[in-house]
């Protein structure tokens, strides 16, 4: 059956609305739901995909796709040198394969991880103003028909849109993270202003001003510590982190993180206990190394007196070297736990008792899945906390 031209003005005129829409979205999630439905919609497809290219590995990966559930596409990669969506990536032009079955560039393992048998696809590039970031696909044309000229072309269309809505909606979470730290940096400014005023006076009694000091000293430390950790998650965030992968011994690790926080752990009565073998980890070790102190000093902060911390490494029953770290804590109430990795998020209970960031979790969870692993956090209200994390062989 071949498009009529009152079909093809009517796809165009649809992308138009589209494209509308999508440039008054500026909420990254709800913007790449609309895409993806909007090449379901306009290409009469079974599905869609989009995929970007990972800055700190460089591989492809899904960002989002029409039939399956955000968890299930998080972590899969796909190689640019043996993929058609790599193909697609690095050639920077549109393909269509009629049938993916025998194309020996189809990376099969997506297909086996979701369940979902890809038969025929279209992909296009999906570019901002200046380069290429990522590829998206149409799968398995409707009604027994075969991808044309015409759908390249749409899809074509489409794809410039969605690139430019994309980047910026980018851009806006990125002027959000500057706002949000010049807010964060405001609190401790103030409060080393208000200590030099203090300190200049000759009439300022002993006592009170060794207390002036002590505050001084401890704000400054708390600006130390947000902005390195600004930095960090910065970096993370825009993919300029590299990871360093090698393989290490965990066990040696984890005793060396224990021995840098038993002052603080001794200072609240908190026996720390350690149970792991000799298990041979690979990754970054710095950067796990900040991983482990973050969930450490944690598990102390947020610890009762006289508490209890326990580290365990092994390799978990499907292969991967798992870390938990389990805390005898207040817990975390289940209303707070999906919150826990967002950058900025403290707990209320705590935040104005204990000292923080509130990102060191958000650091956390950039590097565990720059290595390709994942962290979670599991609690009972009362009883205690244990975030653990995987990383893959
Ligand atoms: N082990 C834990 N037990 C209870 N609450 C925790 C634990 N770890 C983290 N939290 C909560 O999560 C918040 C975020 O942690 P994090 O990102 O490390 O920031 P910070 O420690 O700087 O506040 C903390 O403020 C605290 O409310
Ligand atoms: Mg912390």
């Amino acid at each position: 059956m071949t498009t009529t031209l009152e079909q093809r003005l009517n796809a165009y005129r649809r992308i138009l609305d589209i494209s509308k829409q999508l440039n008054s979205t500026l909420e990254y999630g709800a913007l790449l739901q609309q895409i993806v439905a909007a090449v379901v919609e306009i290409l009469n497809v079974e599905a869609a995909s989009i995929m970007l290219q990972d800055p700190s590995t460089g591989e492809l990966r899904f960002e989002i796709a029409s039939n399956l559930k955000p968890h299930e596409t998080e972590r899969i990669a796909v190689p640019l040198d043996r993929s058609i969506a790599g193909w697609i990536f690095t050639h920077g032009e549109p393909r269509v394969i009629e049938d993916v079955t025998k194309d020996p560039k189809h990376y099969r393992q997506v297909d086996s991880a979701t369940q979902f048998v890809t038969r025929n696809l279209l992909g296009v590039p999906l570019r901002t103003h200046t380069k290429v970031i990522g590829v998206v696909q149409a799968l398995n044309k409707q009604d027994g028909e075969k991808f044309n000229g015409e759908d390249i072309s749409l899809l074509t269309v489409l794809a410039s849109q969605a690139g430019v809505a994309i980047e910026n909606a980018r851009l806006f979470q990125q002027s959000d993270f500057v706002a949000e730290i010049v807010h964060e940096l405001r609190t401790p400014l103030a409060a080393l202003r208000a200590s030099t005023v203090l300190l200049r006076r000759p009439d300022l009694p002993e006592a009170k001003r060794a207390e002036v000091y002590g505050l001084l000293e401890e704000e400054t430390e708390r600006l130390i510590a947000l902005t390195s950790d600004f930095l960090d998650l910065a970096r993370l965030e825009s993919g300029r982190a590299e990871m360093d992968r090698r393989a290490f011994d965990l066990a040696g690790l984890v005793r060396d993180c224990v021995t840098l926080v038993s002052p603080q752990a001794a200072g609240k009565d908190i026996e720390i206990f350690i149970e792991i073998g000799e298990v041979e980890a690979s990754g970054d070790k710095s950067k796990l190394k900040q991983v482990l102190l973050n969930l450490l000093t944690n598990a102390i902060k947020y610890n009762r007196h006289g508490g209890q911390v326990l580290v365990s490494g092994y390799i978990n029953e499907v292969g991967m070297v798992q870390v938990d770290v389990r805390d005898t804590g207040h817990g975390i109430r289940p209303e707070n736990l999906p919150n826990m990795f967002r950058k900025f998020y403290r707990v209320a209970d705590t935040a104005n008792t204990v000292q923080g960031t509130g990102l060191g979790l958000a650091i956390c969870k950039h590097i565990i899945e720059a290595h390709g692993g994942s962290i979670w956090v599991e609690s009972v209200v009362d009883e205690g906390t244990t975030f653990s994390f995987v990383l893959p062989f």
